[in-house]
């Protein structure tokens, strides 16, 4: 073996002193001094290492390197414990260190971690260099991070191998200290390192993978690139209840959304003072009236004052209401007058009125509340429009009508009642959902306990539903998408309910005590007896009479929703009391909390993630090294931040990585779900989101095509998978026992093709053809719009050449699904 040529280091500790409170610096004159807890252990490499098991660190007042320049730092380190972000080396700037050599805890690796300014408001856009596998606790490994300007990009070797390596174009100077054993965030001294580091060495120069392997004493010919597919050792099954839903009505995804309602505003209760959305045709005036209620739920109806015959009054839907050819719409209301009888006309018609795409007409009206229903059809000459308006009109020349509940649906999904639209729900179909977590998220909490997802308020006829203020995202809810439906949801998919029940904490911090507490307890009980109780029970028979005798499958409740947001501590009691009522009467319901509790188990804790695309890029080992004897995990949110409404490719580069670490450790991460699913175009109150649509069409996000490849292509054991020295590449392989064919999933977040040595072992005979499905895209700024819903879309061909050891190629930015018979 033979190393090239190593420049002297511009510092080198050994931490050999093994006592006082000074480590010297070899390479000259940058002695370190202990401070706080740091002391002395055995070390990796002569007598002894530094030890900061008990806290402290090791500083150097100055910069030992110019970090706008380029450099290399290296270090062993033996990590005690996992959690948590921990720093091995850095440099300070002035509000967040230069560098940091470190394990992150967003995804679990080691990484070189750099910020493109001196700022905390750059976070979102870290380079971070990440590891390909998970550290492992009271093991050292040898980290080097390299600085490399010419190359404009930092890279990460672990134990000699190149692991990561990112684009970085902002080197910035760091003026402040030398640190080993902490970094610097928000001008705070953080991230404090748990355990042993030993051999610190700094150059001035970017070196390069023989000098890095010399540092780290591995031989050259262990750093060259491999994949390894180890099938001899199969792992764990893979969760059958992985991949899910979450659903929270946000961004119009529900209402004006998923709820293929076309009127908005139907009940006229959305304001106390103004009927938004509507407004009159003609002469007439409109108003609403608190004083012609049409029941106790819909305390306000929408009188109009006749003044000629044409008078009406006019909803513009949720901005416009679609029209389609040869398409047939159901309409109905509720009138009542005494003395302007005459006939209604209802008509779907253009912005201005000049065109009427379809209508039909109501005979009469009665003095009092009556409903009416109408089919509107369109002609197969109808234009694709989706600026239309719905226009209630009378023959009558003067008197007042008193309007209530005025509706509109094209055709749903599957013709059903639930009123689902058809586009989003074939889109949700292709994701195959497991489950569909509902209803929220901050959907669920409501800013205050008067706003929250009170169900009982959301069952029944509709017009019977009073409906809420949506306050957590800004909007009106009739919740027509009320808990049958949601519930019919999941039957329509095939998907079980996971069923989150409100637990007496909302997002402006109030939470619900004694009486009316124990009040949400019984809720909750009722809830579950309407969703699983037999039609003999109160609930059941309530389920039942809306429709729907037969009882749902039930098998996780989640109680509450970001509870680890209660600083008051009480979701400790809150939970406790939803555990012991819900566990006496459904010991075999699974009960999901939302942030560790101590006083009662939980079957299953509730994770949620938002980072950068960079930060799911590199590395995909958060649940790696997590206890398996402890709870098992629901990552029910998560999403790479990148891409407005819906996330670009370098996001799905994201998210892709960030499932393949979900599915190898499906044993215990049981299910997960992509969050915010859905948005409307013209109300994205939530930055990146799987699914954009306005009220004509939708489309599927890069990110939705790779979940679509990664929970259909998929067996069902997890076989051990690995890469050597190919930076970018995050990996899992899954078998289908049955077949016998192989799931290799392959997603290079690099900008660089990578063509590699594929092993495959504990396989007898490997059929040479197989299938490949791709994703990639011209840029990972790239993506699709409602525009160009199909610019990026997953495409499968036929590959030839697959053996047991044979080589693959793995497209710059590509997600890749490789399918290989293998007996
Ligand atoms: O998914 C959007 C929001 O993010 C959810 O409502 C909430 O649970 C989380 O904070």
């Amino acid at each position: 073996m033979t190393h090239g040529w190593m420049p002297a280091p511009a510092a080198h500790w050994s931490f050999d002193e093994g006592s006082g409170t000074t480590a010297a610096d070899s390479a000259g004159g940058h002695p370190a001094t202990l401070n706080g807890a740091a002391g002395w252990a055995a070390g990796e490499s002569g007598g002894h290492s530094l030890d900061l098991d008990a806290g402290g660190n090791a500083s150097v007042p100055t910069p030992v390197v110019d970090t706008s320049g380029d450099f290399t730092v290296a270090a062993w380190v033996r990590p005690d414990t996992l959690g948590g972000f921990q720093t091995a080396v850095s440099i300070d700037g002035t509000a967040v260190s230069g560098f940091y050599l470190q394990i992150r805890d967003d995804t679990g690796t080691f990484a070189f971690t750099r910020l493109p300014a001196d700022s905390t408001a750059a976070n979102s856009s870290a380079a971070v260099a990440g590891a390909t596998l998970a550290p492992v606790q009271g093991a050292w490994h040898h980290l080097t991070g390299v600085n490399d300007t010419a190359a404009g990009v930092v890279r990460l070797y672990v134990d000699g191998v190149l692991h990561g390596e990112t684009p970085y174009h902002g080197g910035w100077r760091a003026a402040g200290a030398t640190a080993i054993g902490r970094g610097l965030y928000g001008g705070a001294q953080v991230d404090q390192f748990h355990g042993l580091i030993d051999e610190v060495y700094v150059f001035s120069a970017a070196l390069d993978g023989d000098q890095v392997a010399a540092l780290a004493g591995v031989p050259v010919g262990d750093t060259r690139p491999l994949l390894t597919v180890d099938a001899a050792h199969p792992g764990p099954a893979v969760s059958p209840e992985l991949g899910g839903i979450m659903f929270e009505d946000i961004n119009h995804s529900g209402e004006g959304g998923l709820y293929a309602e076309l009127v908005n505003n139907r009940s006229f209760m959305a304001s106390a003072t103004t009927p938004l959305h509507w407004s009159a045709v003609g002469s007439g005036a409109i108003a609403l009236d608190p004083g012609r209620p049409l029941n106790s739920a819909l305390t306000r109806s929408l009188r109009l004052t006749v003044s000629a015959s044409g008078d009406g009054i006019a909803n513009e839907g949720f901005w416009g209401i679609p029209v389609r050819p040869a398409t047939t719409y159901r309409a109905s209301f509720f009138a009542a007058s005494a003395d302007a009888a005459g006939p209604v006309t209802v008509s779907i018609e253009s912005a201005d009125g000049g065109t009427v795409h379809a209508h039909g007409t109501v005979p009469a009206l009665t003095p009092g509340w009556r409903k009416h229903t109408l089919l509107l059809r369109t002609r197969p000459s109808c234009p694709v429009a989706g600026d239309a308006r719905l226009v209630l009109r009378t023959a009558a020349t003067h008197g007042t009508i008193w309007f209530s509940q005025v509706s509109l649906f094209p055709p749903t999904y599957k013709n059903r009642e639930n009123g689902l639209r058809v586009d989003i729900m074939e889109k949700l179909a292709a994701l195959r959902p497991r489950f569909i977590r509902l209803p929220g998220g901050n959907y669920l909490e409501g800013n205050t306990p008067a706003t929250r997802f009170d169900w009982k308020n959301t069952i029944g006829p509709v017009e019977r539903r009073p409906g809420h203020m949506d306050d957590a995202w800004g909007y009106w809810s009739t919740d027509g998408l009320g808990l049958l439906e949601y519930l019919q949801w999941a039957e329509d998919l095939d998907a079980k309910p996971v069923l989150a029940v409100y637990a007496g904490y909302s997002l402006k911090g109030e939470v619900v005590t004694g009486a009316a507490f124990d009040a949400l307890v019984q809720d909750a009980l009722d809830e579950i007896e309407y969703v699983t109780g037999p039609v003999t029970s109160v609930w059941g028979a309530r389920r039942a009479a809306d429709g729907h005798p037969r009882p749902f499958p039930l098998e996780y409740v989640e109680i509450g929703n970001e509870d680890w947001f209660d600083r008051t501590g009480s979701y400790e009691q809150r939970f406790a009391a939803f555990h012991d009522a819900i566990k006496a009467r459904h010991p075999d319901l699974k009960l999901i909390a939302t942030t560790p509790v101590s006083s009662r188990p939980y079957d299953v804790i509730d994770e949620h993630f938002y980072p950068s695309a960079s930060s799911f890029q590199n590395g995909s080992h958060k649940y790696d090294n997590r206890s398996r004897s402890g709870p098992k995990v629901f990552v029910g949110e998560w999403a790479s931040q990148e891409g407005t409404p819906t996330p670009d490719f370098n996001a799905a580069l994201g998210d892709a990585s960030w499932l393949t670490g979900l599915i190898r450790n499906s044993d215990l991460v049981v299910m997960e779900s992509y969050a915010p699913l859905l948005v409307n175009v013209h109300n994205a109150v939530w930055k990146t989101n799987l699914i954009g649509f306005d009220n004509l069409t939708s489309y599927g996000s890069p990110s939705y095509h790779a979940q679509v490849m990664l929970t259909n292509l998929i067996g069902d054991t997890i076989i051990p998978t690995s890469v050597r020295a190919l930076p970018g590449l995050n990996v899992v392989t899954t078998r289908d026992r049955r077949t016998g064919r192989l799931y290799l999933v392959v997603v290079n977040t690099g900008a660089v093709a990578r063509t590699t040595p594929v092993r495959l072992t504990g396989v007898r005979a490997v059929r040479p053809d197989g299938r490949v499905t791709q994703l990639t895209a011209a840029s990972p700024a790239d993506t699709n719009t409602l525009a160009d819903p199909h610019r990026i879309e997953p495409r499968t061909s036929r590959v030839t050449g697959l053996a047991a050891s044979f080589t693959g190629t793995f497209p710059a930015h590509s997600i890749s699904v490789l399918q290989i018979s293998a007996g």
